[in-house]
């Protein structure tokens, strides 16, 4: 006999003191399941808040790690413990690199202020944490790049260069990318790590022009992982959660393009809501999470057999999350 897999999970999560949570980017089947979604920042303030000891997340795992690093004492199950591909971009030797790449270029160590985006593992966290550093998201980078501005340092962003060159360009800051033609670390205010998301590279200044040439005064709203010359062009940019407010507040009959993941636009998409590219934009780690995985994480609660947990060691959360908690203090 086949399981109804929405009815089984509804009973769990009844008979369990469980939160489900789930990222906007994943399958529409499992985001109805969740108890708590947003985007990046709200997922974490929200899952500190919540009372349950166990969270089971529907993501990819720096955001299951960030919830246990932020609250140790919840047992954290992933039905998929996926790792965002710009995450597995960067660990700490690459990161002990870019700042023997500033030393080298005559900044001292003191006078580096490391800001890591949250899609990182909670190691490059730590290392942040240690150097007085901050995390930030999407949707705050902009106050956490100018309170490490006040501190009088270089700023030294990991591991996203678009969204550290995006808002440099925003605050009017001058940037530059390890590894990408000159780069002196005495130049810059914001020195970036070179990596990058493949999800949203797929949006391109050509896609902007396609729409706006085929729909006159249609907006183009993308997310600020895109290429820096693609939010340039764009009319707004921002997080997830912020996305979805700038199109709710159009007026419905305001054409719109999208830049960011496809299941998030698609569930945003109405009649006047197009997907930016021509390509699929779907993440294919967000992807990997099924009904069948939920359920069956949940169901390794009830059995007393918990699955895919998530751990991490005493020293990286103490510094993760130093690194984590300074990004929350700041409203
Ligand atoms: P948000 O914080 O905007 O939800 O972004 C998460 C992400 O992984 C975007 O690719
Ligand atoms: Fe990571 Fe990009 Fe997927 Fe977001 S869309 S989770 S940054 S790979």
């Amino acid at each position: 006999m086949s399981i109804d897999f929405k009815a089984e999970i509804e009973r769990l999560k009844q008979a369990l003191d469980v939160t489900v949570v789930a990222h906007y980017y994943q399958r529409d089947e499992v985001f109805e399941m969740a108890d708590i979604t947003g985007d990046s920042l709200e997922l974490a303030r929200r899952c500190k808040a919540d009372n349950n000891p166990w969270v089971v997340f529907c993501g990819v795992g720096f955001m299951g790690q960030s919830v246990k690093v932020i609250a140790p004492e919840k047992r954290v199950l992933m039905p998929k413990i996926a790792c965002c591909a710009m995450a597995r971009m960067i660990d700490g030797s690459y990161f002990d690199d870019s700042v023997d790449y500033m030393v080298k270029h005559g900044i001292d160590k003191e006078n580096i202020l490391p800001i890591t985006y949250i899609n990182s593992d909670a190691t490059v966290k730590a290392k942040v944490g240690e150097m007085g550093g901050y995390v930030c998201t999407s949707s705050n980078a902009f106050k956490i790049i100018e309170k490490g501005l006040e501190t009088g340092k270089k700023i030294l962003f990991v591991p996203d260069r678009c969204l550290g060159q995006n808002f440099a360009i925003q605050m009017g800051l001058k940037s530059c990318v390890i590894g990408e033609g000159e780069c002196d670390p005495k130049e810059a205010d914001v020195i970036c790590f070179n990596g990058f998301c493949s999800v949203h590279q797929l949006f391109t200044v050509d896609d902007i022009e396609f729409y706006r040439n085929k729909y006159p005064g249609i907006k183009i709203a993308v997310h600020p992982e895109c290429d820096p010359k693609v939010v340039q062009a764009a009319d707004f940019s921002g997080s997830t959660s912020q996305l979805i407010k700038y199109v709710n507040e159009l007026d419905p009959e305001q054409k719109v393009a999208i830049g960011t993941e496809y299941n998030l636009v698609n569930r945003m998409r109405q009649k006047n809501t197009y997907v930016l590219s021509s390509t699929k934009p779907e993440c294919p780690t967000m992807n990997e999470t099924t009904l069948e995985d939920l359920y069956n994480t949940l169901k390794s609660i009830e059995d007393g057999k918990p699955m895919n947990e998530i751990h991490v060691d005493a020293h990286t959360v103490k510094y993760a999350n130093l690194a984590l908690e300074r990004m929350l203090a700041i409203k």
